[in-house]
């Protein structure tokens, strides 16, 4: 194997640390719009959940299956820290998502994860271990820049319900402090960039169809086609200006630049910032 000498554009403060930390949410009293009291946000980020546990087992595979070659040592201690932190998010969302079959949406919850897992069985078997590799560095740019919209904008944690706010601020934290790990693994191994742009994209394209395809089936779950006018106000908090989604284009579009590095945006800030109010209980 070619390893790429290209030189870094950026990397990781050494401030931010990616430490593993097992969590043990409950769960109780979940309201079934827990986000802003509003169905198409509450399931676009239950579609989002659906895809974790299966997915962040992908990304840690691929992601072990290179580990070898790297030897500096710190960086070995940053792939245990990443592979840890993944692990622990599968299995809080798994709870998660078993939380959300007893709220009466077992058919979309249970179908959901049967079709996350069919898909990434394709993507095993069809992609390269290079080409996976490639996958789980795009898709962790995705889930860096939704966790910082998230951390960025403490309005929007404020509407998140209190019964679930910690687990989705403390993936997003873990998101941000692991979130060069497999792009820099990938930098090292390869760094073709075609391959990781039209990965990129293609790995993009299945998680749109795939978190549209089930917060549909979730909003139908409620027959919200019968109140269009409640899907509408919905869908304008996700895609209008200022909503979930916009304002991370800018930040989706930076992974096309050849020299792109997630580091490039240091928000390590954030990190401390979140760390503090989650230690405080009841705080955050
Ligand atoms: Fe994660
Ligand atoms: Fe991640």
């Amino acid at each position: 194997m070619v390893l790429n000498t290209r030189k870094k554009t950026a990397s990781k403060p050494v401030h931010v640390q990616i430490t593993p930390q097992r969590q043990d949410f409950g769960f109780a009293d979940v309201p079934r719009y827990w986000f802003d009291n509003d169905p198409v946000l509450s399931h676009f980020l239950n579609a989002l959940s659906l895809t974790f546990p299966d997915g962040e087992r992908m990304f840690v595979d691929s992601v072990r299956e290179f580990r070898d070659t790297v030897t500096d040592k710190a960086r070995q201690q940053e792939i245990s820290g990443f592979i840890g932190q993944e692990a622990m998010h599968s299995l809080e969302h798994d709870s998660f998502n078993r939380m959300l079959a007893t709220q009466g949406y077992k058919e979309e919850a249970e179908g959901g994860q049967a079709l996350a897992q069919k898909f990434i069985a394709i993507g095993r078997k069809r992609l390269s271990k290079l080409q996976q590799l490639a996958a789980t560095a795009g898709l962790e740019h995705i889930t860096a820049i939704l966790a910082h919209r998230l951390l960025s904008d403490p309005a929007l944690l404020e509407k998140i319900d209190p019964s679930v706010r910690d687990l989705w601020a403390w993936h997003a934290i873990e998101e941000t402090e692991h979130k060069g790990v497999a792009y820099d693994l990938y930098q090292d191994v390869s760094g073709d960039y075609a391959t990781r742009v039209r990965i990129f994209l293609s790995a993009s394209f299945a998680l749109a169809s795939y978190t549209t395809t089930y917060t549909a089936a979730f909003l139908k779950h409620d027959k919200m086609h019968r109140r269009p006018l409640k899907v509408a106000k919905g869908l304008w908090k996700l895609f209008g200006i200022n909503g979930l989604l916009l304002p991370v284009i800018p930040e989706y579009l930076q992974y096309l630049r050849p020299d792109f590095h997630p580091w490039q945006h240091d928000n390590s800030a954030l990190i401390n910032e979140w760390r503090q109010i989650l230690d405080q209980p009841a705080a955050a």
